[in-house]
C-alpha cells in the first residue's frame, strides 16, 4: 500500500453538529459575551468537576491570567518543567516573574519532583505542573510539596482536556487549570482556552482580567440600572475573550468528548501493542494511576541518538507520513539562552527528550490500515 495524501499527525473531527451550532449563533446575531460562551464554559465545568470553567482566547491567554490572577511578578520565580511548549515559560516572563527550569521524568516526560524540590528558593511562589501530550502529571506528590512551601500550583492541562488522575478530573488539582482547544488538541475551537478554578476570588479575577479590567456595575447602580449606567474598570485588564463563534464550535466538540478520547485511546493502545516489542524505542509509559489523553502518541528513540531520529523522520516524511518531534527543551529557546545563559549539560533530560523523540500521527478518523502503514513505514526505517 502506498498512501494518496500525505498522513498528518493531527486532524480535528467536525460534523454537521458544528454547522448547525454555528449557524444558531450567527443568526442570534451574539457573536461575542452571549449565551454560547456561556453554555460551553458550563459544559467544561460540568465535565472537569470545576466550580469555576471562564473561557478565553487561548491556554496562553488563560496561563498569563492565571499568573496574574495568583499576583505574580518582579521578584518571584515560578517553576517549569524543562520539556514543554514555550508558553509555560513566556508566561511568568510576562508578568516580570523569573521562569525557573526542572527537569522532566525520562519515562513520563512530566515534571520530576525530585527537580522541582531542588528548584525551589525563598523566591518560589508558584510551580507550573504540565500533563504533557495528555498524561497527568504524578499530582500527589508535587502538591504535597507545593503545600510544604505555600507555592500556587497552576495546571497547563492543554493537552489533558477530559483526563484524570487517580479518577479525578485534572484542571481543578491546583489553584488553577489551563486549556488549550488549538486544532492540535483532543478538542478545537480554533484557536481558545479556558480557565478552570475551584476559587470564586481567582475566577472572578480572571473573568475581570479577560475583558478589560471591567468589574461591573457600580453597587449603586445593580438593584435598578439606569440608562447611563456603565461599568467600572478598578483593574488593568486585556481583551482576551473567546467568541461566542469559537464557544459555538466548542459546544459541538464537547458532545462528541468522549468518543473522541475513546478513539484516541483505541489508536494508542493499537500502536504500543504493535511497537513495544522493538528493542530500539520506548513506546508511551503510562503510570496506572494516571490518564492520557494520547493528544500526543509520542515515542523515544533508544539507539542512534538525534541523528538516527532525524534520519528515521526523513523516512517517514519520504513516504508521506508526518511526524514532529514530541516538543521543545525550553532552556535551549533563544530567547532563555540569551536571558539566563544556562551552561550546556542542565536539564539533561528534558535535552536527550527534544532530540529524541518523535510524535506519530494519531487522530480521530484515521484507519487501521493508515496506522499499519505508519508501523511498516517506522520498522523499515529502524532497520
Ligand atoms: C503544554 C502546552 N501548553 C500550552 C500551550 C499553548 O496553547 P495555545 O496554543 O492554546 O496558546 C500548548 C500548545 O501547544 C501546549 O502544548
Amino acid at each position: 500500500m502506498e498512501l494518496k495524501d500525505r498522513l498528518s499527525i493531527t486532524k480535528p473531527k467536525f460534523d454537521a453538529h458544528e454547522l448547525k451550532l454555528l449557524k444558531q449563533c450567527l443568526d442570534s446575531g451574539w457573536t461575542t459575551q452571549g449565551p454560547m460562551v456561556k453554555q460551553f464554559e458550563n459544559l467544561f465545568a460540568v465535565r472537569h468537576h470545576a466550580e469555576h470553567a471562564v473561557a478565553v482566547s487561548s491556554c496562553t491567554a488563560a496561563l498569563h491570567l492565571a499568573m496574574l490572577a495568583l499576583g505574580l511578578g518582579p521578584g518571584d520565580e515560578v517553576i517549569v518543567p524543562a520539556f514543554t511548549w514555550v508558553t509555560s515559560a513566556n508566561c511568568a516572563e510576562y508578568v516580570g516573574a523569573r521562569a525557573v527550569f526542572a527537569d522532566v521524568n525520562p519515562r513520563t516526560f512530566n515534571l520530576d519532583v525530585e527537580a522541582m524540590k531542588r528548584a525551589i528558593t525563598s523566591k518560589t511562589r508558584a510551580v507550573v505542573v504540565v500533563h504533557l501530550f495528555g498524561l497527568s502529571a504524578e499530582m500527589d506528590p508535587i502538591l504535597d510539596l507545593a503545600r510544604q512551601h505555600h507555592l500556587f500550583v497552576i495546571e497547563d492541562a492543554a493537552c489533558a482536556i477530559g483526563t484524570t488522575y487517580r479518577e479525578k478530573p485534572v484542571g481543578t488539582l491546583g489553584h488553577l487549570g489551563c486549556f488549550s482547544f488549538h486544532p492540535r488538541k483532543v478538542i478545537t475551537t480554533g484557536e481558545g482556552g479556558l480557565v478552570t478554578t475551584r476559587s470564586e476570588a481567582l475566577a472572578s479575577k480572571v473573568q475581570y482580567l479577560k475583558n478589560h479590567g471591567a468589574t461591573g456595575l457600580p453597587e449603586k447602580f445593580r438593584s435598578n440600572p439606569p440608562p447611563y449606567a456603565m461599568a467600572a474598570f478598578d483593574l488593568l485588564g486585556y481583551n482576551l475573550r473567546m467568541s461566542d463563534i469559537q464557544a459555538a464550535v466548542g459546544v459541538a466538540q464537547m458532545a462528541k468528548l468522549d468518543d473522541l478520547l475513546s478513539e484516541r485511546k483505541l489508536f494508542a493502545l493499537r500502536y504500543s501493542q504493535l511497537l513495544q516489542r522493538l528493542e530500539e524505542i520506548a513506546v508511551p509509559f503510562v503510570p496506572e494511576h494516571c490518564g492520557h489523553t494520547f493528544q500526543s502518541y509520542v515515542i523515544r528513540i533508544l539507539k542512534g541518538g538525534m541523528k538516527k531520529r532525524n534520519e528515521i523522520m526523513e523516512q517517514l516524511e519520504a513516504h508521506k507520513i508526518q511526524t514532529r518531534p514530541g516538543t521543545h527543551a525550553v532552556h535551549r529557546l533563544g530567547y532563555y539562552v540569551d536571558k539566563y545563559h544556562y551552561p550546556p549539560g542542565q536539564f539533561p533530560v528534558a535535552a536527550a527528550s527534544e532530540d529524541t523523540t518523535i510524535t506519530l500521527p494519531l487522530f480521530p478518523g484515521m484507519t487501521e490500515e493508515e496506522q499499519d502503514y505508519v508501523v511498516l513505514k517506522l520498522k523499515q526505517a529502524l532497520r
